[in-house]
């Protein structure tokens, strides 16, 4: 067909005709390889606590977020990303209990890789749980968010985190330069290795409002957004992208995920290391509240959200949906 011929016999619909037709012209696929499972730990033993802005999902201490473990590798979701709530007489200015090698994160890293060694655990890299002042850096006195001082606390708690035996360290502050000198870091102390997770395209996003409240690690002061990116800007996340990637990034995240899907199209089709996609606590909340209320169909939600962050060019996607979603997936083969 060319432009000056109006070809009426065109009839997309045969593509449609049955389910095993819809298949075999399927162009995206979502799989239970492709999640992340962000999971939320406390110290302590034995309990769990509910987080109310996030349905369904809980703080747990070490030993009962191993019998969710079980159930994830059950299912096929082989990939957590532990994020720690820490008590606040262990915060400082300075995010010490960040490199604390005994603390939470490094013990519960030892004790899932002791237990499960072929779990890929991914941690965070940021001071906002362990930071008196709930930022992901170092606050000066007059409110300044300081980056090399950052860096540096940060290149000392990601090699904590290899040390103890983390696949990934992901840096999800925005500070500057990061990536390189974590990189060197790690290098230098031996762990080769250890790959890195860039947050390269963070926006300074309202919608991660339930996770703040799940770690208690709201700002006490100002807001995020002399480091994460302003919501507005889409040729910005490739110069963050581009940087992550010359600096030594393995995959760069878009994070949130379903309201900058533009961003994550472009990000997957200049990024040569593969891009993952972060569908956060908000995005999470917005779709158990609408399927609580009876208003849409939680399934199928869930199943077309991720499809949609898959197709808008995600390899991979952080998901607090990914254990309910491999049921799902199970269900629909
Ligand atoms: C903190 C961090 C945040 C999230 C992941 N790591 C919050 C923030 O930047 O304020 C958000 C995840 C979510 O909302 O699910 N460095």
């Amino acid at each position: 067909m060319n432009e000056f011929t109006l070809d009426l016999n065109q009839r997309p619909r045969r593509n449609r005709k049955s389910a095993t037709v819809r298949a075999l012209v399927r162009e995206t696929e979502i799989s239970v390889k492709d999640f992340v499972y962000p999971v939320f730990i406390m110290e302590g033993e034995n309990k769990e606590e509910p987080i109310p802005s996030m349905p369904g999902m809980t703080r747990k201490t070490v030993d009962v977020l191993f019998k969710e473990i079980e159930e994830c590798v059950a299912l096929g979701v082989k990939a957590i990303a532990p994020f720690p709530s820490i008590a606040e007489e262990k915060k400082d200015h300075k995010g010490s209990e960040s490199y604390n090698p005994n603390g939470l994160v490094p013990t519960c890293v030892r004790a899932i890789k002791e237990k499960f060694p072929d779990v890929v655990v991914m941690t965070d890299v940021a001071l906002d749980p362990f930071n008196i002042d709930g930022h992901d850096g170092i606050v000066a006195e007059n409110g300044e968010i300081l980056n090399d001082e950052t860096v540096d606390v940060l290149c000392k708690m990601a090699v904590c985190h290899a040390k103890a035996g983390a696949d990934f360290v992901c840096p999800s502050d925005m500070m500057d330069g990061r990536i390189g000198a974590i990189r060197s870091a790690l290098d230098a102390a031996g762990f080769t290795n250890t790959s890195i997770m860039a947050y390269s395209a963070k926006y300074a996003s309202a919608f991660y409002g339930p996770f703040r409240d799940a770690l208690d690690s709201a700002p006490k002061a100002g807001d995020k957004k002399t480091y994460q990116m302003d919501p507005a800007n889409r040729r910005e996340a490739i110069r963050e992208v581009a940087l992550d990637i010359n600096e030594g990034a393995d995959i760069v995240m878009v994070k949130p995920a379903c309201y900058y899907l533009d961003v994550l199209r472009e990000v997957a089709d200049f990024s040569e290391v593969p891009v993952a996609a972060y569908q956060v606590s908000g995005e999470y909340a917005m779709l158990c509240a609408a399927a609580e209320n009876g208003w849409l169909d939680r399934n199928r939600v869930i199943l077309e959200s991720l499809m949609g962050i898959k197709r808008a060019g995600a390899k991979m996607i952080w998901t607090y949906f990914a254990k309910e979603a491999a049921k799902l997936l199970q269900g629909e083969s």
